[in-house]
Order: structure tokens, then C-alpha cells, then sequence
């Protein structure tokens, strides 16, 4: 699978979870929730805060430093103090394995 990095297997989350994954030297933060799998940059865009711990709740993380939220799917900032929103990756299952790629 060209560009894409193996980071986990489908049995590590058999209920909702996350994982923190490397991908090119980057931390990526690997969320599974209501059955999806979500994958972001695990670097807070406002003032370069994990988003490991942070809470999630209808598809947004938020940041446990300041509190700005991100959208799991696109990345996008949706409220301030974050202004840019963060990289998300391009998630690929086979056989059983995770597969990242930076969108
Ligand atoms: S570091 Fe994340 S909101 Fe400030």
C-alpha cells in the first residue's frame, strides 16, 4: 500500500478508543468512535498542545489546554483560540490492519 504507514490492528479497538501512532516522524492521533475510525495530527494547531487526552463529543476533540475544538473528519478549527485547523490522514483497513496516509 504505497504512502501508507501500518500504525495498528482492527483488534486493538474493539470498542471505541484511540492510539497514539507515529507517520513520518509526525504524532497522529488514531480515534475510533461510534465505529468509525478518525485520523489527526496530534499537535493542538493553537499553541502545539497533545490532543491525546482530549475530550471528544459528536465528532469534535477538544484541546485540554485552551479548549479549541477540531472537527475528527476535516481538521477544521471550529472555535477559538485555534484559528488553523490540523492535518488529517486518509485511513485504509485490510485484513485486519490500520493503514495511515496524510490527506
Ligand atoms: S494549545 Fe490547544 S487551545 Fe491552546
Amino acid at each position: 500500500m504505497e504512502g501508507y504507514e501500518l500504525v495498528a490492528k482492527e483488534s486493538e479497538f474493539e470498542q471505541d478508543g484511540r492510539k497514539e501512532v507515529i507517520v513520518d516522524d509526525v504524532p497522529v492521533l488514531l480515534i475510533k468512535q461510534d465505529g468509525k475510525y478518525y485520523a489527526i495530527e496530534d499537535v493542538c494547531s493553537h499553541d502545539g498542545q497533545p490532543l491525546t487526552d482530549g475530550p471528544i463529543e459528536n465528532c469534535q476533540i477538544t484541546c485540554p489546554r485552551h479548549g479549541a475544538k477540531f472537527d475528527l473528519a476535516t481538521g477544521a478549527a471550529l472555535c477559538m483560540p485555534a484559528t488553523e485547523g490540523i492535518p488529517t490522514y486518509d485511513i485504509k483497513i485490510e485484513a485486519g490492519e490500520i493503514w495511515l496516509c496524510e490527506n
